[in-house]
């Protein structure tokens, strides 16, 4: 077996990346990136509704049947992304069928998110051993994510079975799932979960709540788009602990660490020092990762991004600056975070 990054840094967890299409491509560099350093793999956009049901009842198999092909031929395992979000969902998802000027009602929006999970879970089966059921349901004014907030989910399903609680799409999306491939890990995944206690606590109080009714959650997702600057490492453990603590395990889902520390900062050169500066910080976060894995506690690692050629930061909406947040450069060569991971005495 060629070493990738999992099994040079002897974790039990897997490190994956997140990709585009093209990364499945044999003749482009990016493949070869992937397969000698990941052992895990993430559609960066080719698995969401959008992508897999653009109308109804019309799923497009052919890019995630490649990924899947190519996931197998290369010893790799694939994390299924994502299944029911508010974003990159088609038109006709939340429209009536019949007039497309009305929403759907509850019951069409449930059998319609039913079909989409169990087809798409079922025909993976074995092949996509991770999902992230659920993506992004706090909102970040507090709460579960509604019509307010961007969703349409919670408005049109609302409380299902009158217990005066309106996660029951959620209850409801992790059932379906559950029910279409047993084996499979199943995933809350949500933002900001390490940086904002507020919204930690919402999602503990979610979790916990969904547990009790018997919901199959296996694990919290923390996309964990992070920046050199912060959170410190001592706030991200204490919301890992928050989780562990609930008996699910957590998943580092998307990460990256910006060179910026927030959204008003100008773009500014990659400088060297400035890259060891951000070695030191990825150094400390997998540090972290290790103590929460020798606890058997954390599934996977995965980098939301192959190279800083394939940043979604680059599309920053503020103001477009450049950034420089994953392992592998623009020209897809080592940085000096990498370096660190493997071997710390790169340090200086
Ligand atoms: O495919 C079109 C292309 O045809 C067109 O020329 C181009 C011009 O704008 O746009 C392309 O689509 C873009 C797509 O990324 C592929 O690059 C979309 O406009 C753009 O909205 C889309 O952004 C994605 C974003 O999710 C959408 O919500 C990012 O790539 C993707 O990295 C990002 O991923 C999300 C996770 O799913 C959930 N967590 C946050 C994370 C970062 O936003």
């Amino acid at each position: 077996d060629i070493p990738n990054l999992a099994s040079t840094l002897g974790t039990s967890y897997d490190v994956g990346a997140a990709i585009d299409l093209s990364a499945l491509n044999p003749q482009d560099p990016h493949a070869q990136l992937l397969v000698k350093h990941f052992n895990s793999i993430t559609a960066g956009n080719f698995m969401k509704i959008d992508a897999m049901q653009p109308r109804e009842g019309e799923f497009v198999w052919s890019d995630t049947d490649r990924l899947v092909e190519f996931a197998e031929n290369n010893n790799m395992r694939v994390r299924g992304h994502t299944l029911v979000w508010h974003s990159q969902v088609p038109e006709w998802f939340f429209t009536s069928p019949d007039d497309a000027s009305q929403p759907a009602t509850r019951e069409q929006l449930l059998a319609r998110v039913k079909t989409h999970i169990q087809t798409i879970m079922q025909r993976y089966q074995g092949k996509v051993h991770t999902w992230d059921v659920v993506n992004e349901v706090i909102s970040d004014g507090g709460g579960l994510r509604n019509e307010a907030s961007g969703s349409k989910w919670r408005d049109i399903i609302g409380d299902v079975d009158g217990d005066g609680d309106d996660s029951d799409y959620i209850e409801l999306a992790f059932r379906y799932a559950r029910e279409a491939d047993p084996n499979a890990v199943l995933v809350i995944n949500d933002y900001g979960l390490e940086g904002s206690v507020n919204k930690l606590n919402d999602m503990v109080e979610l979790v916990e709540n969904l547990l009790a009714k018997g919901t199959p959650i296996d694990a919290v997702g923390f996309q964990m788009h992070v920046s050199m600057y912060g959170p410190n490492v001592q706030q991200i453990r204490e919301a890992f602990e928050r989780i562990v603590a609930l008996g699910v395990n957590i998943q580092v889902t998307e990460l990256d660490v910006s060179i910026y520390s927030g959204s008003s900062e100008q773009e500014k050169p990659v400088t060297d020092e400035l890259m060891m500066q951000q070695a030191y910080r990825y150094k400390e976060l997998f540090d972290l990762f290790q103590e929460f894995d020798q606890r058997g506690v954390l599934d996977s690692v995965t980098v939301w991004g192959l190279a800083d050629d394939g940043t979604w930061l680059d599309n920053h909406p503020v103001q477009g600056r450049k950034d420089a947040p994953l392992l592998f450069d623009r020209k897809l060569k080592a940085k000096p975070a990498y370096w660190a991971l493997v071997d710390a005495t790169t340090l200086p």
